[in-house]
C-alpha cells in the first residue's frame, strides 16, 4: 500500500475562473522522501491542504495509507504530521510552551512529552533558547520549532510545505540533514515542497514537478535529468519544463 495515492484530483476554488488543480494523479511509495516541486501558484499547497483535510477537493480522490481523506480524516490525522508553510506558533509563548501545547493536542503528556521535547530541542540546537518567547526567535528558529511540532506524535507520513524557505544556510542544512536521517532511521515517508532544487535533487528519492495545476513529470531526480536532452541538473530540467516566465508577482 502506498503512503499517498491521488487520482484525478481537481480543485477549483469558489469564484475562481481557472482550476488550481487540474486532474493530478500521484503515488508516493512508503519510506521515501518525495519532493513536490513547482513555481509559485502551481498548486502545491492546495494539494497538501487537501491531503490534510483543510481544503475539500472538487473531484477525484486522495488516500493516505489506504484511507480516504474525505471519509477517514480522524484516523488519518493520527498518523500524519503537517508542517505548514505559514508558521503556526503562539508568539507570546516560549518554544518549550508551544511544543507542550502541540504535544498535548496529540494526547501526549507528562515525562514522555517532556523527554521528547528535550530530545528534539537538542537535535535542532534550540536547547538554550527553549525558554525564550517565540516572538524573539529568528525565522530559522521558528521553522525548526514548527517542524518539531509536526513530529512529536511520531507520524508515519510527514508533510512539510516549504520547510526551508526564508531560513539561513545553517538552518536549511540542519533541516535537510534531519529529514534524511529521520527517513532512514524510522522509515517515515516524507512529502515536502520546496523551491530549492539543488537541495531536492540531493534529498529526494522521487520528485514530481507541478505547473498550472498539472503534473508535468515524475520520477527519480537522476532518471529525469538523464531522460532530458542537454540537462544536467534538476534546476535545468525544472526551467525546461516550466519555462522562464517569473511567477512571484
Ligand atoms: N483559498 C484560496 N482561494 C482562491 N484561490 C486560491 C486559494 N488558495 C490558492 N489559490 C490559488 O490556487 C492556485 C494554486 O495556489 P497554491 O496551491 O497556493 O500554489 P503553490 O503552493 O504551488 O504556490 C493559485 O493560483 C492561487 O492563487
Ligand atoms: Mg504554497
Amino acid at each position: 500500500m502506498p503512503a499517498v495515492s491521488i487520482h484525478s484530483l481537481c480543485k477549483t476554488y469558489k469564484d475562481a475562473v481557472e482550476p488550481s488543480l487540474n486532474s493530478i494523479s500521484l503515488e508516493i511509495p512508503r519510506a521515501t522522501i518525495f519532493g513536490f516541486l513547482g513555481p509559485n501558484g502551481a498548486g502545491k499547497t492546495t494539494t497538501l491542504s487537501i491531503l490534510c483535510g483543510l481544503v475539500k477537493a472538487t473531484s477525484g480522490s486522495a488516500k493516505i495509507l489506504g484511507k480516504d481523506v474525505s471519509k477517514e480524516l480522524k484516523e488519518i490525522k493520527k498518523c500524519i504530521g503537517m508542517v505548514p508553510q505559514d508558521i503556526a506558533l503562539f508568539p507570546s509563548l516560549t518554544g518549550q510552551e508551544n511544543l507542550t501545547y502541540f504535544g498535548n493536542l496529540y494526547g501526549l503528556k507528562g515525562k514522555v512529552l517532556e523527554n521528547k521535547i528535550e530530545h528534539y530541542l537538542d537535535t535542532f540546537g534550540l536547547t538554550n533558547n527553549a525558554h525564550k518567547r517565540v516572538s524573539q526567535y529568528s525565522g530559522g528558529m521558528k521553522r525548526r520549532i514548527n517542524l518539531i511540532a509536526g513530529i512529536l506524535h511520531d507520524p508515519q507520513l510527514l508533510i512539510l510545505d516549504e520547510p526551508t524557505v526564508g531560513v539561513d544556510v545553517q538552518s536549511r542544512k540542519m533541516i535537510s540533514d534531519f529529514l534524511k536521517s529521520y527517513n532512514k532511521a524510522n522509515g517515515i515517508t516524507i512529502l515536502y515542497t520546496s523551491h530549492m532544487l539543488d537541495e531536492a535533487e540531493k534529498l529526494c528519492d522521487e520528485v514530481a514537478i507541478i505547473d498550472h495545476g498539472k503534473i508535468v513529470t515524475q520520477g527519480a531526480p537522476q532518471a529525469l535529468i538523464a531522460q532530458q536532452e542537454n540537462c544536467h541538473s534538476l534546476e535545468a530540467l525544472f526551467i525546461q519544463l516550466t519555462g522562464r516566465s517569473v511567477r512571484d508577482h
